[in-house]
């Protein structure tokens, strides 16, 4: 969602908190603005739009050292110059930027305008400004813990005062903030992507937390001014990692990266010799987690659909009932959880509101509580009993490519890993093992030959409507890959099971329209050759992803994009890359901002 960058040190404030905003622009993009801080006055430059109309407005020589910066993905208000962060509040004296919702926001406001408090913007963020001004009694600390307790909803906040302007005052409750911790300065920020560049050292702010920033000194209190203690701890992440290094986008970028982030994923995890795998992080609950009676998969939009994949694995290799929820619906249907279940969290960011409160529900409950996170330090990853990471490196593309093929590869070591421990014998996983090991060479294969795929794209980029259709494992993959499309590049497409386009969808299909198949070899592979004729009996023009080999299919459809052979559980893994392609390639032709899609987030942190 929203980026926190702040600034507390010696040097200009101002072209390090532009460069962090940069950084975080992932995160949103309608509007940003900073706030510099120096004795009795607060700057402010704000303004509705992308980073770079506050980059031509800000003054770069401004001579403050310490500061605040935002760049919004709007809740409340719409994206427009006043409801830019920072807000202020006390006709100055302080000013704020927030990531979160207060959600008593109404009666705060009727409340303060009983006290003569007046309002510019429609935010919830500017009643908070407010509030801690109101309570400000030459304390900004004691002020910001005094509003928070009026607060509810979520904030990741960081203040500043024109009366203590070497000071930022952060607080977060379900929303991320880290701090950087530098020689004579520390960097605040909502993720490691905008403290990557000043230093690798960094201390995580846990939830309910409350931080005191100066330049030589930090100290961590609950709400409630508990000190806390806290270790430094080391970011892995390396600036290279967040940078185009030459790619025209972060989207294509981490396409291409996926052989190299699969080879990561599965590194030191995988035994092809012994046919065996490792997983760290589970050793310790292996046994309560054979028991299983039962596994819940929960996520939202991509992690959603490699939980569906999760569950086909799950119960092929494991043969334990497995569903995959979505997170906003598991957490509010009252769920039957006992002691048998095991409920595994999927998320690249590791912040998804929706995934975590399901992940808490599931925790209160009783039940055991694990996740499969890409961002080490992120509130899942710590607050879970027990975890893999995907390693797969960290992921700038609004639309996820890297991180999905990374949740598939993580999923099916985990399923490999408990089935050993129940049903799977020791062929079988062999077998599973030496054919994950050959994924990355496979990805590279069809990464080595995308003419194809751009060659399909150009001909149907201008039709609004388009269908992605697969079976068995495949079928995941399909709404992944129109999902994708649809994101990156606003066509409308839908994902079906390719049996259910006959119970309606097929009313759709009209002369020309295009029609993604994935048809690879396996068990479904007739079934599917029927769908395929169905769609075109109607006119439909098909794009089949197809196994190397297959010439049949050649002559039943309009184009073929031919990948790797690999086992069914597996082909998800491989069958994205091109799904993949097509929305990038669609989105560039269409003159779409591909890793800025028009209202999305990276990391969605509000409900
Ligand atoms: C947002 C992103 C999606 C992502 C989803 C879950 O909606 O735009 O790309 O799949 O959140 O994110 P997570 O970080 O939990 O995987």
């Amino acid at each position: 969602m929203c980026g926190i960058i702040g600034y507390v040190g010696k040097r200009p404030a101002v072209p390090i908190l532009v460069e962090g905003l940069r950084r975080l622009e992932y995160r949103g993009y309608d509007s940003a603005g900073v706030a510099l801080a120096s004795p009795g006055d607060i700057a402010i430059t704000k303004a509705a739009g992308r980073l770079s109309v506050i980059e031509q407005r800000v003054d770069f020589t401004q001579p403050q050292t310490q500061g605040i910066g935002h760049t919004r993905w709007a809740t409340h208000g719409a994206p427009t110059d006043i409801n830019a962060h920072p807000h202020v509040g006390g006709d100055g004296l302080i000013a704020l930027i927030h990531n979160g919702i207060v959600e008593n926001n109404r009666s705060l406001r009727t409340y303060l305008m009983q006290h003569e408090v007046q309002f510019e913007s429609e935010t919830d963020t500017e009643v908070l400004a407010q509030l801690i001004a109101h309570f400000y009694e030459g304390d900004l600390e004691k002020a910001v813990r005094k509003a928070l307790h009026e607060v509810s909803g979520t904030y990741g906040i960081a203040v500043v005062c024109a009366d203590e302007p070497d000071l930022i005052v952060a607080a977060r409750k379900g929303s991320p903030l880290i701090i950087g911790v530098g020689t004579d300065e520390h960097i605040l920020a909502s993720d490691a992507a905008a403290i990557l560049a000043h230093t690798t050292q960094v201390v995580y702010m846990g939830e309910g937390e409350v931080a005191v920033i100066r330049p030589d000194s930090l100290r961590l209190t609950t709400l409630d001014a508990i000190p806390v203690a806290k270790d430094i701890e080391k970011v892995e992440w390396t600036l290279d990692q967040i940078e185009l290094a030459g790619y025209d986008h972060f989207m294509l970028k981490e396409i291409h990266e996926q052989p190299e982030a699969i080879e990561n994923c599965l590194r030191g995890r995988i035994d092809v010799k012994e046919g065996k795998i490792h997983l760290g992080g589970l050793v310790d609950c292996a046994r309560e987690l054979a028991r299983a009676k039962r596994i819940v998969i929960t996520a939202c939009g991509t992690a959603w659909h490699a939980g569906l994949v999760g569950e086909y694995l799950f119960e092929e290799l494991v043969r334990v009932p497995t569903e995959t929820e979505y997170a906003s619906e598991f957490r509010y249907r009252n769920p039957i959880i006992d002691d048998g279940t095991v409920v595994l969290g999927v998320s690249q960011s590791g912040e998804t509101t929706d995934t975590h409160s399901a992940l808490v529900e599931a925790k209160q409950r009783g039940a055991m509580v694990l996740g499969i996170v890409n961002v080490v330090g992120s509130t899942i990853a710590r607050e879970v009993d027990a975890g893999v990471f995907l390693h797969v490196g960290p992921e700038i593309g609004v639309a996820s490519t890297k991180a999905f093929t990374g949740q598939l590869a993580v999923l099916a070591m985990m399923a490999c890993f408990l089935g050993r421990r129940k049903h799977l014998s020791p062929t079988a996983a062999a077998q599973f093992i030496s054919a994950l090991a050959k994924i990355p060479d496979q990805m590279r294969q069809v990464l080595d030959n995308t003419t194809a795929t751009r060659e399909v794209v150009k001909e149907y980029v201008d039709c609004d409507n388009w269908l992605y259709l697969g079976r068995g494992y495949n079928y995941p993959a399909a709404l992944e890959g129109a999902l994708k499309i649809k994101e990156v590049s606003y066509i409308h497409a839908e994902g079906l099971p390719a049996a259910e386009m006959k119970h309606g969808p097929i009313a759709l299909i009209t002369q020309g329209m295009p029609v993604v198949c994935i048809a690879t070899d396996g068990i479904q592979y007739d079934k599917i050759r029927n769908n395929i004729s169905e769609v075109r009996t109607r006119g439909g023009s098909v794009i089949a992803i197809a196994t190397e080999g297959n010439t049949e299919i050649k002559e039943m459809v309009e184009h073929v994009i031919y990948v790797p052979d690999t086992i069914e559980p597996l082909q998800p893994l491989i069958t994205s890359i091109p799904l993949q392609l097509i929305a990038y390639e669609a989105a560039v032709l269409r003159g779409c901002n591909v890793d800025k899609p028009r209202n999305l987030a990276k990391s969605v942190t509000v409900e």
